[in-house]
Order: structure tokens, then C-alpha cells, then sequence
């Protein structure tokens, strides 16, 4: 049976689990697998700009042993011409599978749903699933366990990294606090999903308008930018609205003393992070950024590994 990563929550605590641990194994031994030997080709398309992302999965797939095909939408009929389905269905005669880096989560779910290779969300207007494998690799290693941790994240709640982090971080049992204005609040959907996965696994969720609320005694504390890709046109009136949840030391002194700080990146210094928190001590932003690789090589390998065994979701 075909398995695709949209959100984070299409994996279930132990495969979320199961994957970090292949990411350890691969980080270890970075050419111990070859599922792509062949070589077989993963086709990675960007409808928006990325560095991190393109170069993992370009690299993590020719560690695989295959040939990553790098497409930007500007230069496909994808988008214009052609839709997202009918292109999905050309690709899949001919790659192993479909990584799609786009707008809107409804056109990952049409691609998915009518295609027999594996689909990954190399982020969405919604989520960025991808991401928060390599942060969860990335806290794991500086911190040990990831139950039981309290991970804070502040500015745009209604943002894909904000959602990201409710949903992986409740199935990995942490206590996932969201701190935004009350206008930039997480989905409602998706605090539901992410209280009804934290319920069953130990976790909780705290969505507050309060900043110091949330970083009182946070283990991982964590920003993003403002402005998302698409929201370009908004920037004066968001930069005016988040400027009292700046990820900064005063707000880094009420987290506890042994606090990491991540960012996915790109960032912009002196508007949702000081200078001296992204680049200083407690910060880990290189080690999450270089984890993007061994995390993203193991979901390709896992995701792989169930088309042949055919596994049930
Ligand atoms: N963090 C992240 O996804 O970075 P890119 O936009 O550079 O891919
Ligand atoms: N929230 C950011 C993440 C970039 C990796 C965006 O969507 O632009």
C-alpha cells in the first residue's frame, strides 16, 4: 500500500519513532542504503524558493544510490497548463517518488490520492512535515528522549510551522506550546488533532497569547519568519503585529537554563530573533539545518520500504 507524508500525523508515534531512528542510523553511517540503487529518480518540485530543502533531497536522494530530478514550476507545465493530478499521473510511470513543495494542502491530497508512488510535502501553506523530522532528530540528539520535553514556539501560529510543530510534537509526547496573537492562532483543526494525539501519548498543548507563559521553563524554544512565502504583501502590518513575541535574551532567560534554541531558517535577525539568541550558545539552527538530510533519507527509505512490503497505514 502506497504511504504519503502530507501532514505530520499521517505517522503514528512508533513509525514517527522507527524513522528517527533510521535518521540516526544514516547520520552514522551515511551510505549504509541504497533503496534508489539503479539509479531510480525522485522527482523534487518547487512551486516556491528553497535552499535547504533542494540541496537534502537532492543530496539525500543521490546518497540513496538515485537520481534526484529537481523541477521548478516557473519552467514545468504544472500550474499553468496542467494540473497537479494529471501531471502526478505522468510522473509516477516514470520516478519512484514525488517530493512537492507548493501553496495549498488540497493540491498534495489530489496528487496523493490518485497516484501509486509514494507523496512527501516539502512544505505547504499548512505544514512542513519535513521539518520537524529533522528538528525532532535535532532535539533528540541535545536532549535524549523527546517525551516529556516542553517545546515552545512563538509569532505566527497560524502558520506551517506552527503546525507542524502541534502535530509531531504531540505524537512524539512532548507538551507543544504555540505562543501568537490572538489574529495568527493555529487552525482549530489542528490544536483538535494535535490535543486528541497528545491525549494518547502523554503529551499536551498550550495555544496563548502570552509570550512569558510560554517560555517559562521551555526546554526547545523556537521562532520563524514573519512572513511566509505568500505573504509578502503583508509584511508591514505583521512586522507591527509579532513584534512582542521576538524570540529574544530576555525571553530566553524565563526557559529553562539549559534551553535550546532552533529556527528553520532563512531567518531574519532583530525581527523574530535577536542576533545574540540565533547565534549564540544555546542555539543548535546548524545541527537542525544539516539534519534535514539523514531525516529526509530516512522517511524516503521508510516510505520506500512500504511500497514493497506492502504494508497497512
Ligand atoms: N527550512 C527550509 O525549508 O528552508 P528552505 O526554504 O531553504 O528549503
Ligand atoms: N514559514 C516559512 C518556512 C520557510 C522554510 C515559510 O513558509 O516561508
Amino acid at each position: 500500500m502506497t504511504r504519503h507524508f502530507l501532514r505530520d500525523d499521517d505517522l503514528s508515534p512508533a513509525e514517527q519513532a522507527e524513522i528517527l531512528d533510521l535518521a540516526t542510523e544514516l547520520k552514522r553511517d551515511r551510505w549504509s542504503r541504497k533503496p534508489l540503487e539503479g539509479p531510480q529518480t525522485v522527482a523534487v518540485i518547487f512551486d516556491k524558493s528553497s535552499t535547504r530543502t533542494r540541496v537534502s533531497f537532492a543530496v539525500g536522494i543521490a546518497d540513496l544510490g538515485g537520481s534526484p530530478l529537481i523541477i521548478s514550476t516557473a519552467n514545468s507545465q504544472l500550474g499553468g497548463k496542467e494540473t497537479a493530478a494529471d501531471t502526478a499521473r505522468v510522473l509516477e510511470r516514470q520516478v519512484a517518488a514525488i517530493v512537492w513543495r507548493t501553496y495549498a494542502q488540497s493540491g498534495l491530497e489530489e496528487i496523493s490520492a490518485g497516484t501509486t508512488v509514494p507523496v512527501v510535502n516539502a512544505l505547504s501553506d499548512d505544514f512542513h512535515p519535513c521539518q520537524l523530522l529533522a528538528d525532532l532528530l535535532t532535539i533528540r540528539e541535545h536532549k535524549g528522549e523527546l517525551a516529556g520535553l516542553t517545546m515552545s514556539f512563538f509569532g505566527d501560529g497560524a502558520s506551517n510551522m506552527a503546525h507542524s510543530y502541534l502535530l509531531a510534537g504531540a505524537t512524539a509526547g512532548m507538551h507543544v506550546r504555540i505562543a501568537a496573537p490572538a489574529e495568527f492562532a493555529p487552525a482549530a483543526d489542528v490544536v483538535a488533532d494535535a490535543e486528541r494525539i497528545a491525549r494518547a501519548t502523554g503529551g499536551s498543548v498550550l495555544v496563548t497569547t502570552d509570550p512569558d507563559a510560554a517560555a517559562a521553563d521551555a526546554d526547545v524554544m523556537i521562532t520563524d519568519t514573519w512572513v511566509s512565502m505568500g505573504k509578502e504583501d503583508e509584511k508591514a502590518q505583521r512586522v507591527a503585529i509579532f513584534g512582542g513575541y521576538r524570540v529574544d535574551r530576555r525571553l530566553m532567560g524565563l526557559a529553562a537554563s539549559d534551553a535550546v534554541f532552533m529556527h528553520c531558517l532563512p531567518a531574519d535577525r532583530g525581527f523574530e530573533v535577536e542576533a545574540e539568541v540565533i547565534d549564540g550558545a544555546q542555539s543548535i539552527i546548524w545541527d537542525e539545518a544539516e539534519n534535514r538530510l539523514h531525516a529526509q533519507k530516512a522517511l524516503l527509505v521508510w516510505l520506500l520500504e512500504q511500497q514493497h512490503t506492502g504494508s497497512a497505514a
